[in-house]
């Protein structure tokens, strides 16, 4: 995984925040399955499974520093100490309702974390965030949280959520999105520098009606059919 000051946009250098709080996930595969996602004529069924199927690669990357503990366990042949994580510490925060279609990947892969949902919708005219819903587990103090949303494109979504998360004070946020763009890095970045972003791509730009370009089109709809 590459850290984003060694890659990043030459056409956007103005807006292009250089530090080692981006993760670029830039693994082949992560890469390939992304581009088959982005093309307009993939059906919905397989806009899904391809996003279930990089949700388990971003999980990957997104726990690799996850704290372990040494237990004491016995093979065919012996005892022996051996490492295990304590997946219950971990929350997935989904913001609603693309983020969903992150949480069955990233579950597969830590069984044992937790889910919060944040319910957030965009004013169509002002573009920012709404909240509708919030329900998180308990103890969240005691838990390492990791927000999930395919977009991360104003910005305004994912300030709004780590704002609320904030509040509960939990051990630590990391931000998770399959495409995001300068503006968005940028916004979410100076309203919560300490929060990590792990990315599939950084796109060129955010248009005037608050998507991204590339793209892949509306997350939602391309993940529920629902259009
Ligand atoms: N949300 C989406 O679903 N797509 C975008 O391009 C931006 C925000």
């Amino acid at each position: 995984m590459a850290p984003y000051s060694e890659i990043h946009d030459e056409a956007h250098p103005h807006m292009t925040p250089r530090n080692d709080k981006v993760h670029l996930i830039d693994h082949p595969l992560v890469q390939h399955k992304l581009t088959l996602m982005r093309r307009k004529d993939a059906s919905t069924n397989t806009f899904r499974t391809l996003l279930n199927e990089l949700s388990m690669l971003m999980a990957y990357e997104v726990t690799r520093d996850m704290p372990t503990q040494n237990i004491e366990i016995e093979t065919p042949l012996e005892k022996t100490i051996s490492k295990v994580i304590d997946g219950k510490k971990l929350v997935f925060v989904s913001i609603l309702r693309a983020g969903n279609g992150i949480l069955e990947g990233m579950l597969s892969v830590v069984p044992g974390a937790r889910v919060g949902h944040v319910g957030l919708y965009r004013d169509p005219k002002t573009l920012t965030a709404v909240e509708y819903y919030f329900k998180m587990p308990h103890d969240m103090e005691a838990r390492d949280i990791v927000v999930v949303d395919p977009m991360l494109a104003t910005g305004n979504s994912a300030i709004a959520a780590v704002d609320r998360l904030k509040e509960l004070n939990p051990k630590s946020i990391k931000f998770v999105c399959l495409l995001t763009c300068p503006e968005g890095i940028a916004a979410l970045q100076k309203a919560h520098p300490d929060v990590p972003i792990y990315t599939a791509a950084i796109d060129r730009e955010l248009n005037d009606h608050g998507y991204i370009l590339p793209g892949l089109g509306d997350a939602g709809d391309r993940i529920f059919g629902t259009k």
